[in-house]
């Protein structure tokens, strides 16, 4: 079996520290587990505008499209501001997403007991949660034609058009129902077939899929609307949740909120399969740069460290291992061991990004 290859971006801002944490780690799964990666690291967003005048060189593009995974840091940052459109740090993550087909977007929502009352809901409700949503990532509503705003009878018209296709639901369909088999077996379908064609369709595409080549899986419909109320009202009733663009982009924030802070949320999206049967894949925390304390050692790099377990799971099948560095999170987390973001109180002191690294390689040793 040949070694697989895994490229690194840091990026900008907060980026790099984290990434460093997560560095460390995979160099501890080498040495201790014996899981090794052929590892590329490079450049996007500002530190690739810095050095090569654009925000991802057509090089990193290509490293990209071969890399059997892509972990990125964060980019952007307001020295950037001022740059035309096209140059700006978010376009190189942009035309990652594009270029490598990344259709399916993952944001988990797993509540670590140590942090169940950051919640806005109740501890119980909340508490050992871990859930998938499964976001369409690449048409509905944000792309569909006609679009724009138009001057109709005397007064402006805002246009947007919700256009699916079949081969768009199936081939999202099936990434969830993938998933599905690698956690437990339970997919809901999130659309408005009461009210909308292309959830009309939806529904029926996703069921298609399932009956001929799924029937494993445990499959159930709901309107997302309701589907909103049921994540507030007892989000343990799912596991993983498949949704269009503009309902995903809603549950999917919904869903991290019911457990904390930004600084632990990760997330993965997922293009179609290789040759080697793996799918294109990046994986990336769902925080920014946080220039606020970019340079200060102050980030929580579990957002990261969580990616990267998402890229063993997903990616490499290392599910167990996955879950190994998972428990390690939540073992320090449990210890009290907190960065400034996971802060409750004035009086708390909080550790660094380092600090923080340390701490879950000590737990996973
Ligand atoms: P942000 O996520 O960078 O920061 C929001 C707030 O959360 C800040 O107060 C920050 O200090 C805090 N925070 C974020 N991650 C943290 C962590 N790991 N540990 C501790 N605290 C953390 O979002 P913001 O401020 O809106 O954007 C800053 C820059 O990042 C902008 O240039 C924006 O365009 C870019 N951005 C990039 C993203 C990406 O690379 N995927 C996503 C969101 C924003
Ligand atoms: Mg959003």
């Amino acid at each position: 079996m040949t070694t697989p290859s895994l490229l690194i971006l840091p990026g900008d801002g907060i980026g790099p520290e984290v990434m460093a944490e997560v560095r460390r780690i995979i160099d501890w799964f080498g040495a201790r587990r014996g899981l090794t990666f052929d590892i590329t690291e490079d450049l996007v967003g500002g530190a690739a505008y810095d050095a090569h005048g654009v925000p991802l060189a057509d090089a990193t593009m290509a490293r990209a499209q071969q890399a059997d995974a892509v972990l990125l840091g964060a980019v952007g940052g307001p020295q950037y501001d001022t740059l035309d459109f096209s140059l700006k740090p978010e376009r190189g993550l942009l035309r990652l997403r594009k270029e490598m087909d990344l259709f399916a977007n993952l944001r988990p929502a797993q509540c670590f007991d140590a942090l169940a009352d950051f919640s806005s809901l109740k501890r119980d409700v909340v508490a050992g949660l871990d859930i998938m949503i499964v976001r369409e990532l690449t048409s509905g509503v944000y792309f569909g034609q006609p679009r724009g705003i138009v001057e109709e009878g005397g007064q402006r018209v805002g246009i947007n058009t919700q256009r699916y296709t079949e081969a768009e639901i199936d081939r999202v369909a099936r990434a969830a129902f993938e998933l599905a088999r690698k956690r437990n077996g339970k997919v809901c379908s999130m659309e408005k077939a009461n009210v909308m064609e292309s959830g009309i369709l939806w529904r029926d595409v996703v069921q298609a899929v399932h009956d001929a080549d799924y029937p494993d899986i445990d499959l159930s419909h709901m309107y997302a609307d309701a589907g909103g109320m049921q994540l507030c009202r007892w989000p343990k009733q799912f596991d993983v949740i498949l949704t269009d663009n503009l309902f995903g982009d809603l549950l999917s924030d919904v869903a991290a909120m019911l457990t904390g802070s930004l600084g632990m949320l990760p997330s993965a999206s997922l293009g179609a399969p290789m040759e080697n049967g793996r799918p294109k894949a990046m994986y990336e925390p769902v925080h920014g740069s946080a220039p606020d304390i970019a340079g200060q050692g102050k980030a929580n790099p579990c957002a990261c460290v969580l990616s990267f377990a998402m890229a063993l799971r997903y990616s490499f099948d290392q599910g167990a291992e996955a879950s190994r560095l998972e428990k390690a999170v939540e073992k320090v987390l449990a210890e009290g061991v907190r960065t400034v973001d996971l802060m409750q109180s004035e009086g708390e002191s909080p550790t660094s990004t380092q600090g923080m690294g340390d701490a879950i390689l000590a737990a996973l040793d």
